[in-house]
């Protein structure tokens, strides 16, 4: 499919932005992947989202952080979002898991019925997975609606070939299968929605 610019707005979240991640990379295929199948992604990373670790009193005495509400508002204007995160020490990164935190505390909940499709890559033998598993419990804990499977890039270092694709024609035909299943569940979601606002309606 070419791409166009009525497909679902998927936002593509980074959960690592230093030079040369490894998860910005496979972010960057995600986005190619979402454009070719004829959605429409938006690419965003972590730093654009500075914010102190949660506390309590910081909330009390300044509210929340602007940058946890624009994260917010974020997921209310796309139609899914794809994560796709470091593993650290069989988790997720810390700061993935803070923003995660800061964002649970505006209410109703910003993730309540979003779609979500994870992803990781290592240069483990894993791929990430483990964060990935553990990724899942708070996201869907704050009501997302998570693809069950995931894509986990192992070896991630030296996954690539020159032109920047992945090497292995395997995983290139898994991200992309992925990546369509992933939209075909968006579309039958925005399908739903306006079905039951035509009943509300009617
Ligand atoms: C604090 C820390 C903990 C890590 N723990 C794991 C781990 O549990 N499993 C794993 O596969 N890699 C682990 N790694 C290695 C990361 O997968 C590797 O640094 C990877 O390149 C990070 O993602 P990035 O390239 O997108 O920044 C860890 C790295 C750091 C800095």
């Amino acid at each position: 499919m070419s791409p166009t610019t009525t497909g679902p707005r998927i936002l593509v979240f980074s959960g690592s932005a230093r030079t040369g991640s490894h998860n910005a990379r496979l972010a960057e295929l995600a986005r190619r992947a979402l454009a070719a199948a004829g959605a429409r992604p938006h690419p965003v990373n972590l730093r654009e989202f500075a914010l102190p670790l949660y506390d309590g009193d910081i909330q009390a005495a300044q509210g929340i952080p602007d940058a946890a509400h624009r994260f917010a508002d974020l997921l209310r204007e796309h139609d899914g979002v794809v994560i796709v995160s470091p593993e650290y020490n069989y988790s997720m990164p810390g700061t993935v898991k803070n923003l995660i935190d800061w964002v649970s505390r505006i209410k109703p909940w910003p993730t309540i019925g979003v779609n979500g499709l994870l992803m990781s890559a290592s240069p483990s033998a894993v791929g990430g997975h483990r964060g990935l598993i553990a990724l899942r419990v708070p996201l869907e804990g704050i009501g997302a609606r998570l693809h069950p499977e995931m894509f986990t890039l192992a070896f991630a270092d030296k996954a690539y070939g020159d032109d920047g694709e992945l090497a292995d024609a395997g995983s290139r035909d898994r991200l992309r299968r992925l990546v369509s299943d992933f939209l075909d569940v968006v579309a039958a979601t925005i399908h739903y929605r306006q079905s039951r606002e035509l009943v509300t309606e009617g």
